[in-house]
């Protein structure tokens, strides 16, 4: 009996031994994996502001001229803002921070997304489903992205009713006409209101 008591024993302290080992490996071959790419909580923060601010001001120059397109001269009018303008606001913002700011989606109309944004993407469309808003619905990361270290920051766009006209369930003749005839493989439609349109997506290079 007592020799039970000394082999269970035994072999617990070598199961905990070999444990404890194996734990310090995986933290030496976690701490030198990470190497560069580790950044500190607070810079992580600083960054998710940044960002954050950037991905407003991005969506609220738009709306802008989404709107005062649409009041002068009809949807038909506004395609080309968010053809033109849309692109030509992320390059100003992007030269501005030296950082690559687009715009993305599931179901896109000019940008497909990449695999981190789509698997962040779909984790949004799971968290909207349960109930969580859209202030809730954004991530951010450090990478390797084109072998560089980078922060990435994504926040979902919501679906308002200003947008439902170029990609609502209901689009009228002349604007799908429009859009197909800029961007053939267009499935950026058959949204509703409060749907994920799509998000801001935010590269930061760290080296
Ligand atoms: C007048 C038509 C029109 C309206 C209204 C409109 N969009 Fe778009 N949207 C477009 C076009 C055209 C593009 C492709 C832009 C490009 O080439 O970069 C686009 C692209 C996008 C993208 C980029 C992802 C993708 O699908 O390629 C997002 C996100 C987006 N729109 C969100 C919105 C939101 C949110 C609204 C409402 C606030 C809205 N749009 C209203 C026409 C429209």
């Amino acid at each position: 009996m007592q020799k039970h008591y000394y082999v269970f024993f035994n072999s617990f302290f070598k199961v905990k031994e070999v444990m404890k080992h194996s734990l310090v490996v995986l933290l030496i071959i976690f701490v030198s994996a990470c190497g560069k790419n580790t950044i500190s909580y607070q810079e992580i923060g600083e960054r998710t502001h940044q960002s954050k601010e950037v991905a407003k001001k991005f969506g609220m120059q738009l709306k802008a001229k989404l709107q005062a397109a649409m009041k002068e001269g009809g949807p038909i009018n506004a395609i080309s803002v968010c053809n033109e303008q849309a692109p030509l606001i992320a390059k100003q913002l992007s030269d501005e921070t030296g950082w690559d700011i687009h715009r993305t989606s599931l179901k896109p109309r000019a940008t497909q997304p990449d695999v981190w944004e789509k698997s962040m993407l779909e984790d949004f469309e799971k968290k909207l489903s349960k109930g969580d808003s859209f202030d809730m619905l954004f991530a951010q990361d450090v990478v390797k992205h084109n072998d560089k270290a980078s922060f990435r920051f994504i926040k979902a766009i919501e679906t308002e009713k200003v947008c439902l006209v170029c990609h609502g369930e209901n689009i009228a003749d002349p604007i799908k006409t429009k859009i197909s005839e800029l961007y053939p493989n267009d499935v950026a439609t058959g949204f509703k209101e409060g749907d994920i349109r799509g998000a801001f997506s935010i590269i930061q290079p760290l080296e």
